[in-house]
């Protein structure tokens, strides 16, 4: 995939209902750019997908297949082209979200179901209540990017602190992602700190449909302060919230903020399980990359 196929991305990822924009293509190809494919069906191309690596663990994003040309094996065929070029390059293990349509996919090609998320959406609503764990969040320190309306913000732990504590929770050097998201969206950030030590980052993104709010990850005591704080800051917009339903925390927030539950993805995997830990994620970054 090339960029002279962004026309065709975001046909594909509009028709399916898809919430990636032209920034969010452009950023799958910058970060894999022999990595992207499109499938050609009878010399038309038809189908897209991305792959992300980090290290040595992989993410398949962005399957698509035009409607027109479904259940003719072209989204298989994709699949087994990305997992080759995976496969050349020793990845250890491909993770991804899986629609109920993909799902059966990718069970035959070996990949395993490892837990389930919930994508939220709604018209966010400013929180009125405490969130739970709201009364810690006192105690710690809110980091919100220059030029800040408040006078006293704090300054912006390094970005390699930042990528160590995320990757102590999902296991995976994401350096390459978060770096260009918070370079693209660097007024989005919000980092919750105690002293010098993190505590939890949250950022968000435009979307087709709707705000993307997520990566977010965060300990206990910080991850309910910053979706809630999310939330607010996006008040009267649309927004997307992807959570493992594993954090009852989060899903609780999704709740009782009016949101409500479009569908779910369930999170696999082929190869070398990776240890994530789902009670400190509080939102994926858009279900087609995990
Ligand atoms: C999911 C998606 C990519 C599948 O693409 P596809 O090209 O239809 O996939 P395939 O044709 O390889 O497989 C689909 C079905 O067709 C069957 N099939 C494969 N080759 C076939 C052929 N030559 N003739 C008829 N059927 C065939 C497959 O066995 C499969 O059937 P199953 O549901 O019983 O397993 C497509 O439905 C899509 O774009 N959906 C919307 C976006 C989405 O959900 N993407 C997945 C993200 S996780």
């Amino acid at each position: 995939m090339r960029t002279g196929d962004l026309r065709l991305g975001l046909r594909l990822s509009r028709q399916a209902g898809w919430n990636q924009t032209e920034s969010d293509w452009l950023r799958f190809m910058s970060m894999e750019p022999e990595g992207c494919f499109v499938a050609e069906f009878n010399g038309c191309p038809v189908g897209t997908t991305a792959t992300c690596i980090f290290d040595k663990i992989a993410w398949i994003a962005m399957v698509l297949v035009d409607k027109e040309s479904r259940g003719q094996g072209v989204g298989t065929k994709l699949l087994k082209h990305s997992l080759n070029y995976l496969d050349g390059l020793k990845i250890k293990t491909v993770r991804l979200d899986a629609t109920d349509l993909g799902r059966p996919i990718y069970e035959k090609l070996g990949f395993v179901p490892e837990y389930e998320l919930a994508r939220f959406e709604g018209i966010a609503q400013p929180c009125k209540k405490e969130p739970p764990g709201g009364s810690l969040k006192r105690s710690l320190g809110m980091v919100i990017p220059a030029p800040s309306p408040k006078p006293a913000a704090l300054r912006m732990p390094p970005f390699a602190d930042m990528i160590e504590f995320d990757r102590q929770i999902t296991g995976t050097n994401r350096a390459k992602m978060l770096g260009r998201l918070f370079n693209e969206f660097p007024r989005n950030i919000r980092i919750l700190t105690d002293g010098d030590k993190i505590e939890g980052f949250i950022t968000m993104r435009p979307g087709a449909n709707a705000v993307q709010v997520g990566p977010c990850t965060a300990t206990i005591n910080a991850g309910s302060a910053l979706l809630s704080d999310a939330l607010n800051r996006c008040a009267g917009k649309a927004v997307f919230i992807d959570m493992p339903t594993g954090n009852v925390h989060a899903v609780k927030i999704g709740e009782s903020s009016g949101l409500k539950i479009q569908r779910r993805f369930m999170r696999m995997c082929r190869g070398e399980r990776i240890k994530d830990n789902i009670e400190a994620i509080w939102a994926g970054s858009g279900p087609e990359k995990g």
